[in-house]
């Protein structure tokens, strides 16, 4: 089965050695994430048993069939940070960024913060559902089940849903959480349809748990080529041998920049689509590593995120020609699966010559081809990710890939990748504010 490919070697300009002390060091966690994918969920590395968890599958096909029997024209994703990104990644990159526009069905509408302007939108379109008697379902996700904005917005739409469906408000919403959070016994008080994540899948890791399943399935994503995307990756990347291990070689080019003072990572994606996985990468990368380490220091890896082309014409200069402050990973799709051809206007050869008749794309692969060119001819280090398309199956591939390269680079920079004490630390100080207000 084809696979993305991943250029790292030469482009990074790394002596070969390194890789192989790089290769005896991750041993030990390489093993670890090899086995935890036959451990049932047992240990911190508990996501990756999520792509070839077949009950899981089940679960959420059944409820998608008894949810869309009857026609469905809006789905809301009520949940923040880990809970929705991962769900608004896939999207995007499947469906497109004009998807409502374009009247894809269902709609589909993140909530995802307190923002008084934005909800009040949100709010009237979720009306107008209602007022014309059609149905919307309300997938509230929250793995804590105590998440401030996600219970608020909850509270929000239940109120709304409720005017117009007094007694049965609940065949509306569908909660997705840990099955002993509170909203957990919530649901289960108010007999709504509850779908559960597995107790030690952290959000930034759980977009192949019923938290990205079912809303994409609502969609119509094949979630089982996602899964077995990830399948294939997850095998690639506990493989031993650091040439035949993405994740592996990956990190260790990250965490070798980082060694060399470069903090900053960007993720530079040839691709407006795949923005959403930028943004999601960046939650990734940033709450797993930014933390202090057993003896006292503070480590981190400061993510940036660029589209292709059009962040040329905002950073491109900065990175070609400032200072060497950040690494780069590129993404590019080798093939894209739509294709717009330029016609002919002999008059628009003078404006910019060689462009006529050739698909768009071909013009894009000459952006990215030009920028690596460049890169190389300054000796900037950077590292090339190729999706063969833009497919599930090559996405679920893309995302296991990064969560397991930042399992790793938590071990390299020996943080623990799993946690976000400060981020509780936000949380619990709005809550005591709340109280006293
Ligand atoms: O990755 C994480 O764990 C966090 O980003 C959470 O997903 C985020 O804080 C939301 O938490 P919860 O899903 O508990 O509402």
């Amino acid at each position: 089965m084809e696979s993305l490919h991943i250029n790292a070697n030469n482009e990074m300009r790394l002596p070969e050695k390194l890789f192989t002390q790089y290769e005896h060091s991750l041993l030990p966690e390489i093993e670890r994430i090899h086995h935890a994918q036959s451990s049932a969920y047992k240990n911190v590395y508990a996501s990756v048993c999520l792509p070839s968890d077949s009950q899981i599958l089940k679960q959420v096909q059944t409820l998608v069939a008894e949810k869309t029997k009857s026609a469905l024209p809006m789905v809301i994703v009520i949940g923040i940070g880990g809970s929705s990104l991962g769900t608004k990644a896939v999207h995007e990159a499947l469906h497109g960024i004009y998807y409502n526009d374009k009247k894809g069905c269902p709609s589909l509408y993140f909530a995802e913060t307190v923002d008084a302007q934005e909800l009040e939108d949100l709010l009237s379109l979720t009306q107008a559902v209602l007022e014309k008697k059609e149905r919307i379902l309300i997938n509230v996700i929250s793995k804590s089940g105590t998440t401030t904005e996600t219970i608020a917005l909850f509270e929000l739409f239940l109120a709304l849903v409720k005017q117009y469906y007094p007694t049965t408000w609940n065949d509306f919403f569908v909660i997705t959480t840990d099955n002993d959070s509170p909203l957990w016994h919530f649901g289960q008080r108010h007999h709504i349809a509850s779908l559960s994540i597995p107790k030690l899948v952290g959000g930034r890791y759980s977009v192949f748990s019923p938290v990205g399943l079912f809303p994409l399935a609502l969609l119509g994503t094949d979630i089982q080529a996602l899964q077995a995307g990830a399948r294939a990756m997850a095998a690639q990347c506990t493989r031993s041998n650091m040439q035949d291990n993405p994740a592996a070689l990956s990190a260790s080019c990250i965490a070798e920049q980082y060694k060399r003072g470069i903090y900053i990572h960007d993720l530079f994606l040839f691709s407006t689509e795949l923005r959403s996985i930028g943004n999601w990468y960046r939650q990734l990368l940033a709450e797993s590593l930014g933390k202090t380490t057993a003896s006292g220091h503070r480590k981190g890896i400061v993510p940036t995120v660029s589209i292709g082309s059009t962040d040329l014409h905002s950073v491109g200069q900065l990175y070609l020609g400032g200072p060497s402050y950040s690494s780069t990973t590129f993404i590019t799709i080798a093939k894209e699966n739509k294709n717009c051809v330029l016609p002919h206007y002999q008059e628009f050869e003078t404006l910019v010559a060689h462009i006529q008749t050739k698909p768009i794309s071909s013009l894009m692969k000459a952006i990215t081809a030009g920028v690596i060119h460049t890169y190389d001819s300054q000796n900037i280090p950077y590292m090339l990710i190729t999706l063969p398309e833009k497919n599930e199956y090559f996405l679920g591939q893309l995302l296991q890939l990064k969560m397991i390269e930042v399992m790793y680079l938590g071990y390299l920079l020996e943080v623990n990748p799993f946690d976000q004490p400060h981020v509780e630390r936000y949380k619990i100080e709005t809550r005591k504010i709340l109280a006293h207000e």
